[in-house]
């Protein structure tokens, strides 16, 4: 069953001159492809603060019991590095809309571990494929979160589980963060 969009999605749209799906996919892409080469350095500006995740990711990982796992939203697959270390045996997928995100990932030719371009929304992969799929600080740039939803629904098996981690703020914060500066073009962060 589909909930519909959230009011406040749309109330953001009327306000940011009603950005298509498309668009604001487009916008990420563009974000994500200017950012891939230095994702992962020391000097990764604002997306440094994406690693203070990782931790906690693992610690809820050790409650599941998997065998294939989907990064959904992987960027240059810095949580399958660190996957792939501590579970050689598993197998692991990462999901990525920016194609220099997944070109920088394969270049690190991490041990049963597939890289794909394409779209949390629409994914490519069969039903009841993954045991567990982790999503962090992805979340929040999807224009239609119920898809993504659906798609987590359809791509796990039955009884996994989504591990999901993203942004959130006050009020006053958040409306910062949506319309002023270079972050409001490709970023939308939601209430909780
Ligand atoms: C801030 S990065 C976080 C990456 C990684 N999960 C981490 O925690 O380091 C957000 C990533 O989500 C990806 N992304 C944004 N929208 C997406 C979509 N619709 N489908 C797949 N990936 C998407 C971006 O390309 C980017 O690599």
């Amino acid at each position: 069953m589909s909930l519909g969009k959230p009011k406040y999605i749309s109330l953001w749209r009327e306000k940011n001159t009603m950005k298509t799906d498309q668009e604001y996919k487009q916008l990420s892409i563009k974000e994500f492809n200017k950012a891939a080469t230095k994702y992962e350095s020391q000097n990764n500006g604002i997306y440094e603060m994406c690693k203070e995740d990782y931790p906690p990711i693992l610690e809820e990982l050790k409650k599941q019991n998997f065998e294939k796992l989907l990064d959904a939203g992987c960027a240059t697959g810095p949580m399958l590095t660190l996957l792939t270390q501590k579970y050689p045996n598993k197998q692991f997928v990462g999901l990525d809309l920016s194609p220099k995100m997944i070109e920088e990932a394969k270049k690190k030719k991490l041990k049963n571990t597939t890289f794909i371009e394409g779209d949390c929304e629409n994914m490519p992969f069969e039903n009841n494929t993954f045991d567990t799929i982790i999503n962090s600080q992805s979340y929040h740039h999807y224009p239609n979160p119920q898809a993504f939803f659906n798609e987590v629904y359809r791509v796990l098996k039955p009884n996994g589980k989504l591990i999901l981690r993203d942004n959130t703020a006050s009020d006053p914060v958040l409306f910062l963060m949506n319309n002023i500066g270079e972050n409001s073009k490709h970023n939308r962060t939601r209430r909780r």
